[in-house]
This record gives C-alpha cells, structure tokens and sequence, in this order.
C-alpha cells in the first residue's frame, strides 16, 4: 500500500472534502497515515479565509519541501498536493512560490484527482475549474471500515458554495456559487453512514440554511424538510446543522428545533457585528435588532437552546461607539460561545478596497476586550450546567485511562468514568463540575437520578 497523509485546515468543510478525498486515494490503492514522514503523498487541504491561515499554509509547504528532498534522496517518490480554498484563490502562483509542489486542486475539482495525478507524472499541475459539476455525483462512498475509524459523529456537505457577498468573505470566489446537493443522495450517504454506526450527524454548508435540494417528490426542500427526512433514518440519534445565516432562518426551521428531538438545541448563527452601520458596510443584509429578534422566536421554539456566533472586529471605518454595539449585543444575548477574528482584507472581496482600515493595535485591544465578555458568557453557560442531569453520547477515549469523552446536546465536551465498550453509548450523566474547556460528571442511575 502506498500511503497519503492528509492535513486539513480551517472550517469543516475542509475535514469532509479531505475524508473524501482519503476515500477516492483509498481506490488508488493509498492508506493514510497520521504524519507526512514516510508518505508517498503528502496533501495539505487549505484554507483561504483570514491572511493567516494562507501564511500558515506557505509556512508549512517550506517544511514539507525538504522533507520531500530528504525523503526523494533515498529514493522515494514523494509528492506534494495543495487542496481547498488557497488551490483556488492562488492556482499557479503556488508552484511559483513552492516549486515542490506537484498538484494544485480546487475544492470543486478533487473528484478529478486519479487523472490529476497520473498527469502529474509529467507536468505540474493546476485544477481549479469551479463550477460544480456534480462532483458529488463522481465521489466513490467511503468503505465501512474507513466510517467506522472516523468515530460515530460525521459531517455531511449538503450545500456549497455561497451567493450572499458579505463585503469581507472570499467564500463566494474560493467555493463558488450556492448548490445544494439532491435530498436522496443525501439521504443514501446518511443511511450508510449510520448502517457503520454514525450517530450524530451534522449537515454542513458555508450557507447550510439556504438548502435548497432537489427532492425525491420533484419538489424543492428545505433545510427543515430534509432534517425530518434524515431524522427518519435510523441510527441517527442526533442532527446539527451549520454555518447558517440569519436571513435565511425560515419558520420550519425554527419549528424543527421544537418539533424533532433529533435536532440539538444548539445554533451557530454568525452575526459578525453589533452596529447597524457596520452591518450595512458588511452587507449582511440584516440589523442588530433584526438578529435580537430572530433569537427570541428561536428561544421561543426550544428556551433551552444554546447560542453560538462569529465576530468580526476592526472592519473598515469601525468607530468606538460601533464596537461597543457588538460588546451591547454581546450582553443581550448570553452566547454559548463564540469564534472572534481581527478583520483580515481579502484580495478581490469589495472591503480590503474600502479605506479607514483600522489601526492593528486597535483590533487587538478590541479583539481582547471582546474575547474576555465572549468567554464571560461561555464559563456562566457551563457553569450554569452543574447539578444538571445531560444526555452525553460517549464518543472516544478521554484524557485519562478510564475516562471517556462525548458531547453533550449543547455541544459541550463531557468527561465521565466509564468503560471503553460504552463509546457509542447515551448515558445520562449528571454534571459535577465546569473545568475551562470541559464538563466533567458522573453516570447517573438508570431513572435519569443522581446514583
Ligand atoms: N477577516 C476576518 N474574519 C473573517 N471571516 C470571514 N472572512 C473574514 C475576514 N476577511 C470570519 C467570519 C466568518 C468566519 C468563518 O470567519 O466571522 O463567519
Ligand atoms: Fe462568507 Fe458566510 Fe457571508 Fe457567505 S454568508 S459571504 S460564507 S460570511
């Protein structure tokens, strides 16, 4: 077996496309292995969403090239891919920059990747064609072995791509326009999924909520649609979805988190900003309040629901008074948690043309005051769980022997004393304490009381 060490960065779009990739490389007769020394394919899976994270990328394609060196002196044929989101954005300019690279593939091109290969035998090179056609379709299912190694919870792209144009994104130009996959191969890869014992499913799409798939009945579904159909296969235990934007939160949707046990009372429901001006600049097409009242109809459909968001501080002409609208808005709704970023201008998206960037220390001492009120909010939601009793579904082993980890419906890690076998299992545990990054509790006796 020749072996493929695959490295995905970024968002989890980026961990599904490199699982199916590892699935199409599996075909080609590549097992992978956890580190690039040693492999015979080394594919790193990028990501082009904040300057940092493409420096991160450049960085690591420096180490791999005298790897590649080292590893080709004695004889082996080592090759070196680039994957996703950079792919995309970059093309050529990666192999002027990294001449060791071999391969550049796009994320709506690596179904192409026995062919590209082959060619890369020749010749370096560039994949970056984007139009989606059907890449899904050309995707091989992946083994039941390989489900079974990847653990009982799994992402499944059901959209791609995004036609909002958020003035800061690259998401629109690096995936593409909006597609949403057919509901019934949806639903296939979902029943074979669980058939190899996947619980927990999250559907995922860089504008998931805009689902809009073709259905088995000739009819257009939506998200919530589709989640009642997966909610029927069985196995599924539970369903999230994500990310989601708040314009396209519809009704049924809303309802689904009332109605179907399945779906979990969790949502990450970026907002990016709390002022209306800054919302504007941004185009995101919605206003603070607009967001505030959107979060009281879900909370009115399921009151235990815990919030997630992104924020984005120091965009273009950001004022003191709009930022403290953020760390308002913040206040108002208690998230569960939150990812915040330092803006980070993008090539070709129409806010790194926008002059009155903000000075970098100024996004720094913002970020920091930020982060500090976001993880506020975070420790009172996990403390406010002690003494509570959660369904935990066990899903490896914990830090310590005798330990087991799983998530809890909040989204929470949860570590409890239990035996190996029992990963897989729904134990209601009873939560004793919040450490900073995990919940930490005990099996409860089996009415759901404390033992
Ligand atoms: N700068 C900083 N953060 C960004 N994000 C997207 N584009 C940028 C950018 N140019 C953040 C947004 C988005 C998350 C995935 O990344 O908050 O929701
Ligand atoms: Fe980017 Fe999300 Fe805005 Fe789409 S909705 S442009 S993916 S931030």
């Amino acid at each position: 077996m020749k072996k493929v060490h695959i490295k995905s960065f970024g968002c989890q779009m980026n961990v599904y496309d490199g699982q199916r990739m590892a699935d199409i490389l599996a075909g080609q007769g590549y097992e992978e292995t956890a580190t690039p020394e040693g492999a015979d394919l080394i594919l790193l899976n990028t990501c082009h969403i904040r300057d940092r994270a493409v420096q991160k990328v450049y960085t690591e394609l420096g180490k791999l090239r005298d790897l590649k060196n080292g590893q080709n002196a004695t004889g082996q044929d080592t090759r070196i891919v680039v994957a996703g989101c950079v792919a995309q954005a970059e093309g050529a300019e990666i192999q002027r920059r990294q001449p060791a690279v071999d391969l550049v593939v796009g994320p709506q091109a690596y179904h192409r990747l026995p062919a590209l290969l082959d060619e890369a035998r020749r010749r370096r090179v560039v994949d970056t064609d984007l139009p989606i056609d059907d890449k899904f379709g050309h995707l091989p299912a992946p083994k039941p072995a390989a489900i079974r190694g990847r653990g009982i919870s799994a992402f499944v792209t059901i959209q791609e791509g995004c036609d909002k144009f958020c003035a800061f994104c690259v998401v629109p130009y690096t995936r593409g326009a909006e597609f949403s996959r057919p509901v019934a191969a949806i639903v296939s890869e979902i029943e074979r999924l669980a058939e190899a014992g996947v619980q927990d499913v999250t559907l995922i799409g860089q504008n998931v909520n805009a689902y809009h798939g073709d259905g088995p009945d000739g009819a257009v579904w939506s998200l919530a649609r589709l989640m009642h159909r997966v909610a029927e296969v069985p196995g599924v235990t539970r369903i999230r979805y994500t990310t989601s934007h708040p314009r396209d939160m519809d009704d049924d949707l809303i309802a689904a988190h009332r109605d179907l046990p399945q779906v979990m009372p969790f949502l990450h429901l970026p907002v990016q900003a709390g002022s209306d001006r800054i919302l504007a600049a941004m185009n995101r097409k919605h206003t603070a309040d607009e967001y505030r009242r959107l979060i009281e109809r879900v909370r009115a459909a399921r009151p235990d629901i815990a919030l997630s968001s992104d924020f984005i501080v120091g965009f273009p002409g950001e004022s003191d008074a709009d930022f403290a609208e953020t760390l308002r808005l913040v206040e108002d709704i208690g998230f569960a948690s939150s990812y915040s970023f330092k803006y980070s201008p993008r090539p070709g998206t129409p806010a790194a043309d926008l002059g009155d960037q903000v000075a970098p220390e100024l996004m720094s001492e913002r970020l920091h005051r930020l982060q500090e009120r976001i993880e506020h909010h975070r420790q009172a939601f996990n403390h406010a769980m002690v003494g509570r009793t959660v369904d935990v579904l066990l899903e490896r082993v914990g830090r310590h022997p005798g330990q087991l980890a799983g998530k809890s419906p909040y989204l929470q890690a949860v570590q409890i004393e239990a035996r190996a076998n029992q990963i897989g299992d729904m134990v209601k545990v009873v939560i004793e304490r919040a450490g900073s990054n995990s919940l930490f509790g005990r099996e409860a006796g089996p009415e759901g009381l404390a033992a």
